[in-house]
């Protein structure tokens, strides 16, 4: 019922020569995957390169950022709806790194996601616990705090057009990927969240795991209940891995 979506974050890799060959590599291979959704999220100014060798494709693209105001004075940012002008699917709003070294707040990115949501841009909402909030039993409480200050800025029926991504702050590009268990238990604290508020939005809304994901462990993350997809990061600058974990999910 929920199709799985496998979405790459490039983060701040590549070049124009990279990409060009990366997203063929990807469009070669993109025919065998029927039944998952894929996306790139790419950096800001290979949009357009993006935009044009994937228009018509199975593989969606998308942002890794959006700015929270419409238009102005802002130097520096990229809005929303020019994302939508060059036909972005997605955008990432608070990933761990945007939290963590450009000061992202909780509130910050509400904004960041109903302004997304403003332009048809999908929103996939990044949340996650530092290692040290994990060790003290502080899991559930931060992720349920990063989820609630989107719901209370958006409105719950908003989290249905979007995509949740649970991303362990310690998992991320450290080779340290949560178990098939770890991983599950939270996706159903996030889903149980979302259910209390509205279940028809808990049912439908694609909660997807990142974190060291790779084409060895995949399968297994995949396989669980509450585990829609994956957000991959260094596995999604290759061919090969990326197009595995795709296969793994459908
Ligand atoms: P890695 O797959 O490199 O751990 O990165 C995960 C991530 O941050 C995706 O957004």
């Amino acid at each position: 019922m929920r199709r799985p979506l496998i979405a790459g974050n490039w983060k701040m890799n590549g070049t124009r020569a990279s990409v060009r060959t990366l997203l063929d590599g990807l469009l070669s291979g993109i025919s065998s995957i029927k039944n998952a959704d894929v996306a790139v999220c790419v950096p800001y100014v290979f949009i357009p390169e993006a935009a044009q060798l994937l228009a018509g494709t199975a593989i969606a693209w998308g942002a890794q950022d959006v700015a929270k105001e419409e238009s102005g004075a802002y130097t520096g940012e990229v809005s929303a709806g020019m994302l939508k002008e060059f036909g972005c699917r997605y955008a990432l709003i608070g990933h761990s790194e945007r939290r963590s070294y450009y000061g992202d707040s909780d509130a910050v990115v509400a904004q960041k996601f109903v302004a997304a949501q403003k332009h048809g841009v999908t929103p996939v909402l990044c949340v996650g616990e530092l290692l040290a909030e994990r060790e003290q039993g502080q899991t559930e409480a931060v992720v349920e705090r990063q989820l609630a200050a989107a719901v209370k800025i958006a409105g719950i029926a908003a989290i249905a057009q979007s995509v949740i991504a649970y991303e362990p702050v310690w998992a991320i590009g450290t080779g340290k990927t949560a178990t098939p268990a770890q991983a599950q238990q939270v996706h159903a604290f996030i889903r149980n969240w979302l259910a209390a508020h509205d279940p028809a939005t808990a049912q439908s809304v694609r909660v997807l795991y990142g974190g060291s994901m790779n084409a060895a462990n995949a399968a297994e993350l995949l396989s669980q209940p509450d585990v829609d997809g994956g957000l991959i990061g260094g596995a999604s600058l290759k061919v090969d891995d990326f197009l595995n974990i795709c296969r793994a999910a459908g």
